[in-house]
């Protein structure tokens, strides 16, 4: 957006080779100008603060951080942007090595990849591995793992033209699995041409912004709003719960359905949205959350699982006592007698902490209303149930709401629920103007989603050979102030609490938990990698009470074809364990032998004090706070990778 200044200087610099001038703010934020004003959208904006690299340009052939550089330092200035990279025939060698390697995945993050690299090359065409990790070191990528691109910036100029590879022969009958092929977005990615929910703004958008809790939770009052209309002239209309004209309340399940667009008169989470401003986007941007007349009542907030679920606990919601949002359960065996007769049990508690998707895209759309429906373009990885939900909210039939996902800048999950779509659209509506709402990085961070938090209790049996006997497993996951996916994660956990592995009694049971936190959705696993962290450090403790190779007692116990689930479900085919697990082999018996290197290296030592290797934290590598545990030597095990 262009913010002219009658008083404002003109500011001439090269992009791409051609001459721009650009009149207004010399602080606004070269990202800003380049997206907003000179159109060049392949500069993805991430952060605003430098963290992530995601808007890297090369100014004066250097790579930087365009969210960081002024305008009114851009005077006589060169800036290359990812758009300068391809001529108009081709690709340049560095877009076709990002193609060949498979170096973009949701592609947020490829143009500032690109630009970084495009630096490095043009003082070190050769680069060594360990130069190009220096030289992406600033940009974040949360899809790719980082080695496609090394890889694509160390083979630049060994592969053929985007021509060549479009043209390269797909693999032929029974070499297809593991074969590389083209995205068929590549091409777009390499060259930035991909469009984000942020990447467009409607002629004559309104901007939208959320006034939203400081509190955990609280009830709240909104006073007359005529005085901050009257000193922000730009302000169109301020949204609260009473503009909602069909149901003010949306979730993932028919019957959990519990949480509000805007908060009536209570909030349950820090961060909920209790109003949006909508009007000029410089207007609703400038106006602070105090300026308007909200009056805040906190009240004491339930932080802990434990707290939230103890008998007298005040409910969050009505219908949920004990805060219990749903509760998960398989039994099959006698799990009691199968740990009796076991001639090893390994047991421990664990904890999880929230985790935050970090998807590099921030979530970002607009909405337009068309005569009696709504159209809204954004970022979503569920498009028809975002229309649905959006039809519930305003009134509608879903026939009256169309969603036109954008490209997914990174979701993980986290864009599985609402998140300025029903406010955009909600806008739109009333309005019938376009509404345009980008979420900053802190509040993608406060407002969504995170991964479940857990507390796992369970005990693992084996027989004296290494075969499983029996789990008795416990989880508690807390759900945050509203449903989202919980009922997922209370569900599923259960059916795979005995891991991988065959085990014969099975006693597995879960509850989500309404907590006054972040609100906990999906996280790739639905609670699934939390559960297999207590498994596979008690299959750990288990191999180290027997005497066992640790990746032996795995293959010992891998599900495969005709093995029979703790559901009752008979695999007719293997999903590749036991192939998994032989290909560790040599990794494995290499870290084994360094281990055992350096722990003679240090002479003859307490067991804790000393290096080992653990499987369970190769294979899942997220945070994990064992908090009790009946053998030390694995607690050291696991602290020490
Ligand atoms: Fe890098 Fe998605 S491809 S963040």
């Amino acid at each position: 957006m262009s913010r002219p200044a009658a008083s404002a200087p003109s500011i001439s610099f090269r992009v791409n080779g051609s001459k721009a001038t650009v009149t207004g703010d010399p602080m606004r934020r070269l990202s800003e100008v380049l997206r907003d004003d000179l159109g060049l959208t392949g500069t993805k904006v991430g952060c605003d603060a430098g963290d992530c690299g995601a808007c890297t340009v090369r100014l004066d052939g250097d790579p930087v951080c365009a969210c960081l550089v002024p305008l009114g330092q851009m005077d006589g200035r060169d800036v290359r942007t990812v758009e300068g990279l391809a001529d108009v025939a081709s690709l340049s060698p560095l877009q076709a090595a990002f193609l060949s390697a498979g170096a973009a995945q949701c592609g947020i993050c490829t143009p500032g990849m690109l630009m970084a690299s495009d630096a490095l090359l043009a003082v070190a065409p050769h680069p060594t591995e360990s130069q190009v990790m220096a030289a992406l070191g600033g940009v974040l990528c949360r899809c790719t793992g980082y080695r496609k691109i090394v890889d694509a910036v160390r083979t630049t100029g060994e592969v053929g033209s985007a021509g060549d590879l479009a043209e390269a022969p797909e693999p032929g009958p029974g070499s297809a699995v593991g074969a590389r092929i083209l995205r068929l977005d590549g091409v777009d990615q390499v060259m930035g041409a991909t469009i984000f929910g942020a990447d467009v703004v409607p002629a004559g958008a309104l901007g939208l912004r959320t006034v939203r809790s400081p509190h955990a939770r609280a009830k709240f009052t909104i006073g007359d709003l005529s005085a901050i209309h009257a000193t922000h002239p730009g302000l169109v209309r301020v949204l609260v719960a009473a503009d909602i004209p069909g149901q003010n309340q949306h979730g993932v399940y028919a019957t959990g359905k519990d949480q509000p667009v805007l908060a009536d008169g209570h909030v349950r989470y820090r961060g909920e949205a209790v109003a949006a401003l909508v009007g000029d986007p410089e207007t609703v941007a400038r106006i602070r959350d105090a300026d308007l007349p909200i009056t805040w009542e906190p009240l004491p907030a339930l932080f802990e699982m434990e707290t939230a679920a103890a008998p007298g606990a005040e409910q969050l919601h009505k219908g949920s006592p004990g805060n219990i949002l749903a509760a998960g359960r398989v039994v099959c065996g006698d799990a009691t007698t199968g740990l009796a007769a076991s001639a090893v049990v390994a047991s421990g508690t664990f904890e999880t902490s929230h985790v935050e998707h970090a998807y590099i895209e921030p979530e970002a759309g607009y909405a337009r209303r068309r005569g009696d429906r709504v159209e809204v373009f954004a970022t979503t990885q569920t498009p028809y149930m975002d229309r649905d939900e959006i039809a519930l909210i305003l009134g509608l039939t879903p026939t009256q709401v169309r969603v036109m996902p954008s490209a997914c800048g990174g979701g993980f999950g986290g864009k599985l629920d609402l998140s300025v779509q029903p406010l955009i659209a909600l806008a739109a509506w009333l309005l019938d103007r376009p509404v345009r709402c980008v979420y900053t990085r802190p509040e993608s961070m406060l407002a969504t989603t995170k991964r479940h938090p857990a507390r796992i209790t369970a005990r693992l049996g084996a027989d004296a050979t290494g075969r499983l006997t029996a789990i008795d497993f416990h989880g508690d996951f807390d759900t945050g102030a509203y449903a989202s996916w919980g009922p997922t994660v209370a569900n599923r956990v259960p059916v795979h609490a005995s891991g991988p592995y065959v085990v014969p009694a099975v006693r597995a049971t879960t509850r989500a938990i309404y907590t006054n936190g972040p609100i906990s959705g999906a996280f790739r696993g639905f609670g699934v990698p939390q559960a297999a962290i207590a498994q596979e450090a008690l299959l750990d403790d288990l191999a180290a009470q027997l005497g066992m190779d640790r990746l032996e007692i795995r293959l010992r116990n891998a599900l495969g074809a005709g093995s029979v689930t703790a559901t009752g479900q008979v695999l007719a085919a293997s999903a590749g364990l036991g192939a998994c697990l032989e290909a560790l082999r040599p990794a494995w018996d290499r870290a084994i032998a360094d281990a055992a290197a350096f722990n003679a290296r240090q002479g003859a030592g307490d067991l804790p004090t000393r290096r080992g290797v653990g499987i369970g934290a190769m294979w899942y590598g997220i945070g994990i706070h064992p908090i009790s545990f009946n053998a030390t030597p694995i607690l050291s095990r696991i602290g020490g990778m």
